[in-house]
């Protein structure tokens, strides 16, 4: 065989290898009649392979290979087409030449390429090409068949997308190859993890897995349903109460993004008990400490019951942050989105550094508002168990 040819088919063999990309093959004669289909098997690592004239088969990638060599044969002309998440290859013999390219899959019109949308308080430039990750946009429902972003889903798209872009800036040092286990909690629907897989994998170009936790047996199978339309196979989603969860590798990063009131504490400490290098919490309502606050010398202000709710907030996400970085991690606060696109808009950020300056100040200020906050008390559940 053609040297050039065999060194493109071990290529191809590799890619059909990739765990993260879901390609499929057509091999077509050069009168554009089809000699050949192979699609990925979901849930496996192998491919269903269909040759003109022949009943399907299964087999994995190598087999495959084997079966493309028997079809192109050793002078016909063909074209080969490889389609993954955002890209084509295509390969082609015309006349014994092989040649081949390969191009961004743009399903939309290129000249729209960047949607800009309007979050309260201004436009803004998207973070995350919805144009190019059309088919990830519609699968989980943010856009319409016709491409438009849907109106009931502009608030959603935007809080996703600026939480990829400030978890984007966290994965600067990420060492090269290396790949990145992301557990996200209370995930939902994850629309925020499959954009955020679609990002790191193909913008990033890191390798990566993602683990969707959520206790509603709905939402998991919403999630799960998405993932096999879109053949994301780095991914998985799991039935469990954040409180229990044990995963069966090692964790990098822990995600919440309005997991409900103590859940958002269930993923802190889940982070910190796994010893996860990164955490990313966008907390969600919270009451459970309003009534166990001492107040102290601000009670006749806490006595009003808007502010006692706020303040009670505050010291919530306050000893959150400041019980992380007493846990080793160094952390920032900000607000990701404006307070008018949701109040739940305050985020954590962590990175472990192993650096424990803040255990005195925690420990004196838990005792002065006469609290054991919930990350404390979880934490130690979870290490005792
Ligand atoms: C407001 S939704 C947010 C979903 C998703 N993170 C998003 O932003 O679209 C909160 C999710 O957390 C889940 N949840 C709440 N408490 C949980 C717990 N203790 N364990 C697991 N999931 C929980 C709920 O079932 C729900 O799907």
């Amino acid at each position: 065989m053609d040297s050039k040819l065999g060194m493109l088919l071990q290529s191809l063999s590799l890619r059909l290898n990739d765990s993260f990309v879901s390609g499929e093959v057509t091999i077509a004669n050069s009168q554009g009649k089809r000699k050949l289909t192979v699609h990925p098997v979901w849930d496996t690592d192998r491919f269903r392979v269909q040759v003109q004239g022949k009943s399907p088969q299964e087999g994995a990638a190598d087999e495959i290979i084997g079966e493309i060599i028997s079809v192109i044969g050793e002078k016909d002309d063909f074209l080969l087409v490889f389609v993954d998440r955002t890209s084509e290859l295509t390969m082609e013999r015309r006349r014994g030449k092989v040649s081949t390219r390969i191009s961004d899959k743009k399903r939309l019109d290129a000249d729209q390429d960047h949607v800009s949308y309007e979050p309260a308080g201004g436009t803004r430039q998207q973070f995350v090409n919805v144009r190019e990750a059309a088919d990830l946009f519609r699968a989980v429902g943010i856009m319409s068949e016709d491409g438009q972003v849907k109106g009931d889903k502009r608030r959603k798209l935007y809080q996703v997308d600026r939480f990829i872009e400030l978890v984007a800036q966290m994965l600067d040092n990420w060492p090269e190859g290396r790949e990145l286990t992301i557990l996200d909690c209370g995930c939902g629907k994850s629309y925020l993890s499959f954009a955020l897989n679609y990002y790191i994998h193909e913008k990033l170009r890191k390798p990566c897995y993602f683990i969707g936790i959520d206790n509603n047996e709905k939402v998991v199978a919403a999630s799960r349903a998405i993932q096999e339309k879109l053949m994301y196979r780095n991914m998985e989603f799991v039935v469990s109460d954040v409180k229990d969860y044990k995963p069966g590798r090692k964790v990098d990063m822990v995600l919440s993004l309005h997991a409900c009131d103590t859940a958002t504490d269930m993923a802190l400490a889940l982070g910190v008990d796994l010893g996860s290098k990164y955490i990313v919490a966008v907390p969600c309502c919270q009451s459970s400490l309003n009534d166990e606050i001492d107040f102290g010398s601000l009670a006749p202000i806490a006595a009003y019951n808007v502010f006692k709710t706020r303040l009670a907030d505050t010291i919530t996400d306050g000893l959150r942050s400041l019980g992380l970085e007493a846990y080793g991690y160094r952390v920032s606060v900000a607000e990701y989105v404006s307070p008018l696109d949701t109040p739940k808009n305050i985020m954590l950020r962590a990175e472990y550094t192993g650096k424990t300056n803040a255990v005195r100040t925690y420990a004196e200020l838990k005792e002065k508002l006469g609290i054991v906050p919930w990350l404390d008390r979880l934490l130690e559940a979870r290490r005792s168990d």
